[in-house]
């Protein structure tokens, strides 16, 4: 069973003379366990595509379908869940809580799930220990670096094991050595894992590191390529 569809996926905005569309009849696939890259240059709707595969808009027809699972109709509290159980995300600009330490800001995407005080920073912690900050669980993110910052980010997308992890170009603020090192760190936990790991790039050496790119222009689909890495 597919991990995430989009199924002739369209979102459009604005009418008449004003119309814009960011995604046009849109249809792709991945199969759980993929590490893809969604690849296009600025303004080719590459947000827009992973804002419906994250449940975070709604396509303006078509259909988004989540571990086989129509999303059509839905909530945005059915939604919600979904997001919740089965999607982590990952931001360009990292989205920490400037007060909050790199544990605590792990610790709110466990905000909820019913675990008590105790478990939440084990699991949390073991999170970090995992992209490699097990030493840093309290610096603050004006404390860390850009990588260390996204790495935090990383952990916290990953804490509920979500069978499908979304980054919305994730190393855009990264220097090419922490970008390169986060993408390391994003196949070792796409292998360790078994997540989907779909992520979004306007730069070649980016797309370079993934197995599949998915080639996105002016909101359309224009290649689908695997390649051996
Ligand atoms: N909320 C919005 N209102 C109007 N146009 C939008 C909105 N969001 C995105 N767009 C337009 O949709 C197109 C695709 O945008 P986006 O998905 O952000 O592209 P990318 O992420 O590849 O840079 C662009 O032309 C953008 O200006
Ligand atoms: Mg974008």
């Amino acid at each position: 069973m597919s991990i995430c569809e989009l199924l002739s996926a369209s979102r459009h905005y604005g009418s008449g003379p004003t119309l814009v569309k960011a995604l046009d009849n849109f249809t792709v696939t991945f199969e759980p366990g993929e590490f893809a890259v969604l690849s296009g240059p600025s303004g080719s709707g590459k947000t827009t595509a992973l804002n419906l595969i994250g449940l975070l808009d709604t396509p303006t027809s078509g259909l988004v379908k989540i571990d086989g699972q129509s999303t059509e109709g839905l909530s945005s509290k059915a939604l919600t869940e979904i997001r919740g159980q089965k999607i982590g995300f990952i931001f360009q600009s990292f989205n920490l809580v400037p007060v909050l330490s790199a544990v605590e800001n792990v610790e709110l995407a466990l905000h909820l799930s019913g675990l008590n005080p105790k478990q939440t920073r084990e699991m949390a912690s073991e999170s970090l220990t995992q992209v490699g900050l097990g030493d840093l669980l309290d610096r603050r993110p004006n404390q860390l670096s850009g990588g260390q910052q996204q790495r935090v980010a990383i952990a916290r997308a990953l804490v509920k094991k979500p069978k499908l992890v979304i980054a919305d170009e994730p190393t855009a603020n990264l220097d090419s050595k922490s970008g390169n090192q986060v993408l390391d760190l994003m196949r070792q936990l796409n292998e360790e894992h078994k997540a989907t790991f779909l992520f979004s790039t306007h730069d070649p050496m980016v797309m370079e590191r993934a197995r599949r790119v998915v080639k996105i222009l002016d909101g359309r689909l224009l290649a689908d390529e695997t390649q051996g890495v």
